[in-house]
């Protein structure tokens, strides 16, 4: 982690200071990479946990916005340039999209925020309800795919077609958005193309939930349990036992079993019932997603199943390590620490054989993309696992 800290002046004289999830590939910010970069610092040293949130708010805007990717040290080179959510072609700082919200959820890692961290939190989670929310349902939509952090996920193929994040198509998406300004209002009027998501949905209550802790102030509680209540009335299918995201004007469910639809399972206020199905039935069920090796990104029982390594399939299978955090915690809130321990285990043991990877095939613990990546480095919050009302240690600065 150490390796992959960058620290230093953007060429305007803002200073910045993260961890750049793999030296390689991937050398800018990126949303929730820091976030889970900061809950790994919060075990090391808390300080460059502070900074590097506090960097990724810098990145956005006093309006509340907070950007999927930062550019701090250099430009996106102009052959990816097409690729980047950005505003225009040159010059930007940073994406105009987003990513899975996690700042609140990541600050009560980190320990410490000040009174002006907590009003920068405050803006941020207004920005999103009232950006990202166009119909006011209590619920967040994303415009590109890549925006929840799960790009390539089989849940999104039938919806983007062939402007899915793999395809060449995808540069056509991002182009529109630019035309209509990044506007969520009138995208999701006039296109088909956006979903409101249950990961990103899940990270947004977590958010909020944490935002209510970290504040003291019980209005961010009711937030959190209108997009609670708009998860279970909307996107819960009883008979499957899964959470599916709505996708388009007509608000079509998308019935693909990935790991975003068991991603509820840390959202202690949803009724145990539930819980108790999206674990037994699903988590710890050995076709669908016990494996040796995490917990799989995509149900092993899909046609889509691909863990195998190819660089347009990351989240079509593969075992990332904020997969298994994530749900050891729902586990473990249900109290299921048997599972939760033997979940927690079989990441780590990936990560034992293999480093800290970008993913890992779930059967054989192979590593697969990146080395050094950053946020495999949440190993270290394993066996615990996330902890959705707040870290055990309460952390200060
Ligand atoms: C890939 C992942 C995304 C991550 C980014 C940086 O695009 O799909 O989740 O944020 O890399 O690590």
């Amino acid at each position: 982690m150490r390796a992959n800290w960058r620290e230093g002046l953007r060429r305007d004289g803002t200073p910045f200071a993260f961890t750049c999830p793999s030296p390689r590939r991937y050398q800018h910010q990126w949303s929730w990479d820091s976030c889970f970069h900061a809950v790994a610092w919060s075990h090391l040293e808390p300080e460059r946990a502070r900074a590097e949130l506090r960097t990724l708010v810098r990145a956005g805007r006093a309006d509340g916005f907070v950007p999927h990717t930062a550019f701090w040290q250099a430009s996106p080179r102009w052959r990816r340039a097409p690729f980047y959510a950005t505003a225009g072609y040159r010059g930007d700082t940073a994406t105009e999209s987003i990513q899975t919200p996690l700042l609140p959820v990541a600050w009560e890692y980190a320990g410490g925020a000040t009174a002006a961290d907590l009003a920068a939190l405050e803006a941020h989670a207004r920005w999103l309800i009232r950006e990202r929310d166009p119909d006011g349902d209590g619920m967040l939509t994303i415009l590109l795919p890549d925006e929840s952090g799960l790009d390539d996920s089989p849940k999104y193929d039938a919806v983007y077609g062939r402007m899915a994040h793999w395809k060449p198509g995808y540069a056509r998406l991002v182009q529109r958005c630019r035309r209509a300004r990044w506007s969520a209002a009138t995208l999701t009027r006039t296109t088909d193309e956006h979903v409101e998501d249950v990961l990103v949905n899940t990270a947004h209550a977590l958010s909020l939930r944490a935002l209510a802790r970290l504040t003291g102030d019980a209005s961010w509680d009711a937030e959190a349990a209108r997009t609670e209540a708009a998860l279970v009335d909307r996107c819960w299918d009883a008979r499957r036992g899964l959470f599916f995201d709505l996708a388009g004007r007509d608000e079509q469910r998308v019935e693909v079993s990935t790991w975003s639809a068991l991603a509820p399972l840390a959202l202690t206020h949803l009724p145990v019932e539930i819980r108790t199905r999206l674990a037994e039935e699903h988590l710890l069920h050995p076709r669908r997603y016990r494996a040796r090796f995490g917990v799989p990104s995509v149900s092993m029982e899909e046609p889509s199943f691909r863990p195998g390594f190819n660089a347009y399939r990351t989240w079509r299978g593969s075992a990332w390590m904020n997969t298994a955090w994530l749900l050891v915690g729902g586990l473990r809130a249900l109290g299921a620490h048997d599972e939760a321990d033997a979940l927690a285990q079989g990441a780590l043991d990936a990560v034992q054989r293999s480093g800290f990877r970008e993913y890992y095939h779930p059967r054989t613990g192979a590593g697969h993309g990146e080395q050094r990546f950053g946020f495999a480095t949440l190993a270290l919050d394993l066996p615990a696992g996330f902890c959705p009302s707040g870290p055990r240690v309460a952390r200060t600065a």
